[in-house]
């Protein structure tokens, strides 16, 4: 019997990917492949909750994809998709949003961010019951374990409120599911404002690095990147922007932030910065290179999302029915 825990996340295929991602999230996820059962996602019918240009989504999808792949997510071990390619992620939210209350969803902080200065009028109701989706995601695959950032954490309690009221009201049906906080979770912020998260949906493209960037951009954004106006590599007050260099790098190398200071003791910002890009540059490289490979491999890719696909309806296949029981639906003949 597969003893091993459930783990599923996902990403929007929006922006680029940036090393914020990368070391926070993607990279995590294929050191779990080794002892979860991993399901991970690209949430295309999250991304439609805000206008989309369909060629270009279409196209971030299998690039999204490549990029996965590329960073090491293996689909021999873990089960690779795309959300909308599983009907029953839609069914399952329907299901949910019956039992989900206006008054918890209006309270969602990223709900009112995003529509703080618009009209009710004019407000897309996918933006209001997006987290019922994202509940419908997790409970679909009886997940143990989710991996998400702080910025998500409200959404999984909402996912276990949501289990749990099910499960009162129609008798035991989902597994509640956990946040999973990784133990080494460095916090990348912004290049350009070090007090802000590092965003792949950044207007500013120096703010941010992507998995992708060339050797050259990497260096370049990471001389530009805002610091204090002193000159000793250590963290303090008002070294934020030194201090998320030095978390890159500790990212990057393993190496701790004792580590760093010692090594650049009486060096200047110029050559760390140096040091910081020549890292990220070295483990991105490769990457970069599979996933130009991948992203000409379509067939490949085809059979990826196709393996994938099915294995994920299987299990959704199996929960709807056992949902849709509890209900009170007429069994499908
Ligand atoms: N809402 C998540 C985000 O924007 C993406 C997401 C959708 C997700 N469904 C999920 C994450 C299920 C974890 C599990 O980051």
């Amino acid at each position: 019997m597969d003893k091993k825990k459930t783990i599923l996340s996902g990403v929007q295929p929006s922006g680029v990917m940036t090393i914020g991602n990368y070391i926070g999230a993607v990279r995590n996820w294929t050191q779990m492949q080794e002892d979860y059962n991993c399901l991970y996602m690209i949430v295309d019918l999250h991304a439609i909750t805000v206008r989309q240009d369909p060629v270009k989504l279409r196209q971030r999808c299998m690039e999204f994809l490549a990029l996965y792949l590329a960073c090491g997510l293996d689909p021999s071990k873990s089960t690779l998709f795309f959300q909308s390619h599983v009907h029953q992620h839609a069914e399952l939210s329907w299901a949910l949003s019956t039992i989900s209350y206006m008054g918890e969803l209006s309270r969602m902080t990223q709900f009112k961010d995003k529509t703080k200065n618009k009209q009710d009028a004019n407000i897309g109701v996918g933006l209001f019951t997006y987290p019922v989706l994202m509940a419908a995601d997790i409970l679909l695959y009886q997940a143990d374990l989710v991996p998400v950032g702080i910025d998500q954490k409200q959404h999984l309690e909402l996912t276990r409120n949501l289990a749990e009221r099910f499960n009162h009201q129609f008798g035991d049906m989902f597994t509640v599911p956990e946040p999973y906080i990784p133990k080494i979770g460095a916090k990348i912020t912004s290049l350009s404002d070090p007090l802000k998260k590092m965003s792949k949906s950044d207007e500013n493209v120096n703010s941010f690095i992507s998995v992708i960037d060339e050797p050259d951009v990497i260096l370049r954004k990471f001389k530009r990147a805002v610091t204090d106006s002193g000159s000793e590599v250590k963290r303090g007050e008002g070294k934020e922007g030194i201090e998320n260099l030095m978390s890159i790098m500790s990212a990057f190398t393993g190496k701790t932030f004792e580590d760093i200071e010692g090594e650049f003791q009486g060096k200047g910002y110029g050559d760390f910065k140096c040091a910081v890009a020549e890292c990220v540059i070295d483990e991105l490289t490769p990457v970069r290179e599979r996933y130009y490979d991948y992203l000409k491999n379509k067939d490949y890719l085809q059979s990826v999302y196709k393996e994938g696909a099915e294995r994920a309806s299987y299990i959704a296949s199996k929960t709807i029915k056992k949902v849709y029981r509890k209900l009170g639906f007429v069994d499908k003949l």
